[in-house]
């Protein structure tokens, strides 16, 4: 059977992806040979750099079924549907007892009260009222699902308060740094649903706004056991 993938405009790659992408290929070492997994896989194309990249084996989970699919048809159409496997499900349910040698996520993170962003899905913005709601569960998570010497990296907004992150894995035994910063474009629709604190709180610190355009400065972290980070 001919697998035939079609891109989905609501699943288009966002920069965050893209600063993602640029964290993943200045890594080649953690990532040739690993297991990799991705949560959140969405399009399928941070899968589709680590298989470039040599990963050993791509493993995707997302809640979305159409991700689900657009990203399998992808990994197929670029020649890793041997090597690779994406279920449906939420955060670490579909690898409940595996582990990874590299793990990658942009989970949705953005700080707002109504979800509905023009021309992406909810799923793919939302992270609740103060941003943590995906990404508290996959901080707490991770270290169950790392090999020794295994490691994570993640697209991190500054407004979403870093500092606690760091804190939630360090109970984990491992340690968190800032691999680069980016500024990522806030369109007028996502800033509008802002939640208000994060909003008043973070204007002139990690946003930045010339007349009606605003920017946010967001990480691509790395997370590890100390002494495994770059
Ligand atoms: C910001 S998008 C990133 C997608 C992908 N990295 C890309 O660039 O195409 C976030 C993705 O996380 C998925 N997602 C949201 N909540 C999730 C959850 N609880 N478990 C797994 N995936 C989730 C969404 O469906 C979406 O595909």
């Amino acid at each position: 059977m001919t697998i035939e993938h079609v891109p989905v405009p609501a699943l288009r790659p966002s920069e965050y992806t893209a600063a993602l992408i640029q964290g993943l290929r200045a890594r080649v070492g953690w990532i040739r040979g690993a297991d990799a997994l991705e949560i959140g896989s969405g399009s399928g194309v941070v899968l589709a750099t680590l298989g470039e990249l040599g990963a050993a084996s791509l493993f995707g989970v997302d809640v979305e079924q159409e991700a689900v699919a657009i990203g399998a048809a992808l990994l197929a159409k670029l020649g890793y549907a041997k090597r690779s496997q994406i279920l449906c499900g939420d955060m670490w349910t579909p690898v409940v007892g595996r582990r990874f040698g590299l793990v990658a996520a942009n989970l949705p993170h953005f700080p707002m009260n109504n979800p509905e962003v023009s021309g992406r899905l909810p799923s793919w913005s939302d992270g609740g009222p103060d941003g943590r709601r995906v990404l508290d569960p996959f901080l707490r998570g991770l270290a169950n699902h790392l090999t020794p010497g295994g490691r994570a990296i993640i697209a991190h907004n500054a407004f979403v308060d870093l500092d606690r992150s760091r804190d939630m894995v360090a109970k984990a035994g491992l340690t968190l740094n800032i691999a680069h910063t980016t500024l990522v474009y806030l369109p007028d629709d996502k800033l509008e649903h802002m939640t208000e604190s994060v909003l008043g709180r973070e204007e002139g610190r990690s946003i930045h706004r010339y007349g009606p355009y605003a920017f946010a400065d967001m990480h691509i972290v790395e997370i590890g056991a100390p002494g495994t980070l770059s």
